[in-house]
C-alpha cells in the first residue's frame, strides 16, 4: 500500500462521520479572505466533500467554467457529489479522483487555487506546483492548522508532510509563505469553538511586468 493509498483509505473511512460544520466555517472564512470573482477558473485542491467547491458552485455565474475540485479519496468525493445533488449544483463542479499534486491543468491558466485543511498532508511540492497552474498574478488561499492547536490522531499523524512546518502565529505563516515566492500575503487566525486555523491568501508573481 502507498502512502498515498493509505491516506485516501482513512479519509474514504472518515467520509461518512466528517466534521462539515468546522470545514464549511473555515472554508466560509478563506473565500471570504481570497474573494474570487464569479466567474475565475478556480481549482478546490484535496477539496474532500467539497466544502470550498460547493460554496463557490452556489455563487458562479452560468458560464463559468465549474470549479476543479481534486481529492484523492474516492468516499469524500462521492459525498461531495451527493451534496452537490442535494444543492442542485451538480454541473458547477468537475470532480476529480486524483493525487491534486501536479493538479491536473495546463501551466498558468487557473485564477485562484484553494486549498483548505490539506496542505500539510500535501506538502511542500503543491506550492510549486500552484505557481505552474496559476496564471501570473493569480492568487491562493491556504489554511494551515495553528501548531498550539493542533494534535493529529493516530490515524493521521503518520501521513503528515514533514516539510510543511504549522505556524505558531499568523505572522510566522505569513513569513513561510513569502520565503516561498508568494507575494502580497495576507494571514490571520480563524477561531472554531476550540479549534485555530491559520488562512493564507497570497498571489503569484506576476513576472510579465
Ligand atoms: C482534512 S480534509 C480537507 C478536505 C476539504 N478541503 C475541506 O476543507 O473539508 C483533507 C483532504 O485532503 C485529501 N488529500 C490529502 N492528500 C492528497 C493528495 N495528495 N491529493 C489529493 N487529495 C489529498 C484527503 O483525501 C482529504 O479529503
Amino acid at each position: 500500500m502507498t502512502q498515498n493509498s493509505g491516506l485516501a483509505r482513512a479519509f474514504d473511512d472518515l467520509a461518512d462521520s466528517y466534521d462539515h460544520g468546522h470545514h464549511e466555517a473555515v472554508a466560509r472564512a478563506l473565500i471570504a479572505l481570497v474573494e474570487p470573482g464569479a466567474d475565475d477558473v478556480v481549482a478546490d485542491v484535496a477539496c474532500g466533500a467539497g466544502a470550498v467547491a460547493l460554496q463557490l458552485a452556489q455563487h458562479r455565474q452560468a458560464a463559468a467554467r465549474p470549479v476543479l475540485a481534486v481529492d484523492l479519496s474516492p468516499g469524500m468525493v462521492a459525498a461531495g457529489k451527493i451534496r452537490a445533488a442535494s444543492l442542485g449544483v451538480e454541473g458547477a463542479v468537475d470532480w476529480r479522483v486524483t493525487d491534486a499534486v501536479p493538479l491536473p491543468v495546463g501551466d498558468h491558466c487557473v485564477d485562484v487555487v484553494f486549498c483548505a485543511s490539506s496542505l500539510h498532508f500535501l506538502g511542500r511540492p503543491a506550492l510549486a506546483d500552484w505557481h505552474r497552474a496559476l496564471r501570473p498574478g493569480g492568487r491562493v488561499g491556504f489554511t494551515l492548522p495553528l501548531a498550539t492547536h493542533f494534535r493529529a490522531s493516530k490515524d493521521f499523524a503518520q501521513h503528515l508532510a514533514h516539510d510543511v512546518p504549522l505556524p505558531e502565529s499568523a505572522e510566522e505563516a505569513r513569513i513561510w509563505a513569502a520565503s516561498y515566492g508568494w507575494t502580497n500575503v495576507a494571514s490571520r487566525v480563524h477561531a472554531f469553538g476550540t479549534r485555530r486555523v491559520v488562512l493564507v491568501c497570497a498571489s503569484s508573481p506576476d513576472t510579465r511586468s
